[in-house]
């Protein structure tokens, strides 16, 4: 490698992170099964606080399942206001949870125990399972992207105790929001928060202080 050229492959990684965009609109084609397992097993590579590895993933696929999800959030009355229809194509819904008492008891066992966060859910400032259960999503959506699909990270909002009940999801576990995911159809129109676009590097990099 000489000096000029970078370690990052503009091909590989690199291209991926660029690719990447909310996609909102989907064709009805199915995942296979086998390419939706290899993707769900990159998301669990993610790194985990402690190991624990309290993030679940709920995944329906099929219109069957998807349908469960769509008319317990956007019953039908709703749907003809709602500014996405394409994304009720999504052939896959995956919710990634994460487990709160998972990593309550892991940091109450011995190496883990001086951090006091064995008390309970409550004495974390960060809440561990939402960090990891987020760093898992993003692994999901760069698999996606690398493997020609998209995806669609999207809020829950105050439909989560409803899902929860529809889907079995216990007590101490949350989904943090959902991922549609499949094949991206033709016509993309992007969100207006997309559209706000990125700041420039030197408005979120702080050297030395912010
Ligand atoms: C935590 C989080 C919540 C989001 N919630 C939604 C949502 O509810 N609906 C939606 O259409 N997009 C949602 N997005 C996608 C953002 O609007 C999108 O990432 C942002 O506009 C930048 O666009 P890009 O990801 O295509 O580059 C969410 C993204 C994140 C990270």
């Amino acid at each position: 490698m000489n000096g000029s050229s970078s370690p990052l492959d503009e091909a590989g990684f690199v291209a991926t992170v660029r690719a990447r965009r909310m996609v909102r609109n989907y064709r009805t084609d199915p995942v296979a099964p086998h390419l939706l397992d290899g993707l769900l097993d990159l998301a669990r590579r993610a790194p985990s606080a402690g190991n624990t590895v309290g993030t679940h993933f709920v995944v329906l696929e099929g219109p069957d399942q998807t349908r469960r999800y769509w008319d317990t959030t956007l019953p039908t009355e709703r749907r003809q206001d709602f500014p996405w229809p394409g994304l009720l194509s999504a052939p896959v819904l995956v919710l990634p949870c994460g487990d709160a008492d998972a990593y309550v008891a892991r940091y109450g066992q011995p190496d883990k125990s001086r951090t006091g966060l064995g008390e309970g859910a409550d004495a974390w400032g960060i809440p561990y399972w939402h960090v990891d259960t987020a760093m898992a999503t993003m692994t999901l959506l760069h698999s996606t992207v690398a493997a020609g699909l998209g995806a669609l990270f999207f809020g829950i909002f105050d439909n989560e105790a409803a899902i929860c009940t529809e889907l079995g999801i216990p007590d101490s576990v949350r989904p943090i929001g959902t991922v549609a995911l499949g094949y991206p159809a033709d016509d993309q129109r992007t969100s207006l928060s997309a559209q706000r676009g990125r700041p420039p590097l030197s408005d979120v990099v702080h050297r030395g202080h912010w």
